[in-house]
């Protein structure tokens, strides 16, 4: 019998797809069990590999023992990311990102991870946080478990993923082998290995769910009218209606007490910028910690106006000849406009999909938050904070207990109002701040979606892998 979780790299198939009209062959290892006990069907992966290095080939500089591992998911939503494969015809799919890393001769492992959505036989909960993050560590463990049987660099392990799973990609590199994952990697019968990696790529990671709704306030408050797409899924298409409301007058009432609440938390985290200034903001909002936000969209106002775009598409972009002078943030965010309510993410009724994550076995949803415990409009508890801390990429970047991924690069659109620009700012600084190689921006007229600049990724991905041995 084969031992569980050893990788047989006899057992592939070899297929051709085209990309950009030529050809890419690559072996696929479909379908395989990463944990000894799985709950779910969906713990499962797909490994593929570029075929030349079953025969000693190389690609793009790349052989069989020092290509990157890629590990892209597919969770949006903090819904169930099945494993995927090129030509997967299902609306999370990003087949194309596989073909396409596939070209540049990595590694590409894509793995099932639970979501939020799921039940046993019982109609008990599975895939309640952490679950999502158990399963990537798990998958990272069957990796690196595998070393010199799985083809690829298990020190090269980069994992990618758009707004949920950027969230994962950015916890993967954050808590690397943290202690408080220990016990359920056990129970689920995970390989015995590490789950650290080398490099982060994360569009849109929506994280730091405990402050977010304050950094949205901080962001919003005094907007009241907020516009966004109603996602419904039939016949494996997206089909969105735009829906557009008014803040109610409680709404209004609770968005300058968030507002609030977010100052002192920023001012907490002691945010340097590089040249050693603090980034802070005083009593009414103001100070270094915005002018940096309003420094990173000034500066993709003007890459984009560099590359011929017209940059006036959204209000208060003040251009002067050839330069982008000054971004003006009240008519900027009124262009961009409000997408959620207040709270943006611990919703008082529970409905919002982050309610739902915190869900546990047997109760649905939960806040996460004391401020909307304590505003409630239904009966409800309060998730534990030791878990709400735990799936947060911050928490280990204040604490020191962790293996933190030594590169990062991390894009949020300067169209996204999913959540507060100051949340990927926080953790862009915070990482520079602690020593990490950090490659942040806020791309110009972008909204919530990833993998839009690949081959820019890739080329990042190149300097740091083709170089360092
Ligand atoms: C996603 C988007 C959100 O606005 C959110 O609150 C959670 C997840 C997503 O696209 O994955």
């Amino acid at each position: 019998m084969p031992t569980p979780l050893r990788f047989d790299d006899t057992q592939g198939q070899d297929h051709t797809a085209q990309v950009d009209g030529q050809p890419v062959t690559y072996r696929a290892f479909m379908d395989l069990t990463y944990v000894t006990m799985p709950v779910d069907p969906i713990q499962r992966l797909n490994v593929f590999v570029p075929t030349p290095y079953f025969n000693g080939g190389t690609v793009n500089g790349y052989q069989r023992v020092t290509a990157p591992i890629f590990m892209p998911n597919t969770v949006g939503g903090y819904l169930p990311g099945p494993q995927d494969f090129p030509g997967n015809l299902a609306v999370y799919s990003r087949g194309d990102t596989i073909l396409r890393a596939l070209k540049r001769g990595y590694v590409v492992v894509t793995a099932g991870l639970r979501g939020r959505t799921q039940t046993d036989g019982q109609g008990q909960n599975t895939g309640k946080a952490p679950a999502f993050i158990v399963d990537m560590k798990a998958a990272v463990r069957y990796v690196k478990f595998n070393a010199g049987r799985l083809p690829g660099n298990p020190e090269r392990i980069i994992t990618n993923g758009t707004s949920a799973g950027g969230a994962t990609s950015a916890l993967m590199g954050a808590s690397g082998n943290a202690d408080f994952f220990e016990s359920r990697l056990q129970d689920l019968g995970a390989a015995p290995a590490t789950d650290d990696i080398f490099a982060v790529s994360a569009y849109c990671p929506i994280h730091n769910l405990e402050h977010a709704d304050a950094a949205y306030e901080w962001e919003f408050s005094g907007i009241d009218q907020w516009h966004r797409q109603r996602i419904r899924v039939e016949d494996n298409r997206q089909i969105c209606t735009p829906i557009h409301g008014h803040l109610s007058e409680q709404e209004r009432a609770l968005s300058p007490q968030l507002k609030a609440a977010f100052i002192p938390y920023v001012n907490g985290l002691e945010l340097k910028d590089r040249a050693g200034n603090p980034l802070s903001l005083d009593h009414t909002g103001e100070g270094s910690f915005k002018t940096q936000i309003l420094r990173y969209l000034k500066d993709s106002a003007q890459t984009a106006l560099d590359a011929g775009q017209d940059v006036t598409k959204y209000a208060g972009v003040i251009v002067s000849g050839h330069t982008v002078t000054r971004i003006d943030w009240p008519q900027y965010l009124r262009a961009i406009t409000r997408m959620k309510s207040v709270p943006a993410f611990d919703a008082l009724d529970l409905r919002n999909p982050e309610n739902d994550l915190f869900g546990n076995r047997l109760t649905a949803a939960r806040h996460f938050t004391p401020f909307a415990q304590a505003h409630s409009a239904v009966p409800a508890t309060l998730a534990d904070a030791d878990l709400v801390a735990a799936v947060n990429p911050l928490t280990y970047l204040l604490k020191k207990q962790s293996h933190v991924a030594p590169h990062w690069r991390i894009r949020h659109g300067a169209a996204d109002r999913d959540t507060s620009f100051a949340i990927p700012v926080i953790l862009a600084t915070k990482l520079a701040n602690r020593g990490y190689d950090v490659d942040f921006a806020l791309p110009w007229a972008t909204p919530h979606s990833g993998d839009y600049d690949l081959p820019d990724l890739f080329d990042w991905i190149d300097g740091l892998c083709q170089t360092a041995g």
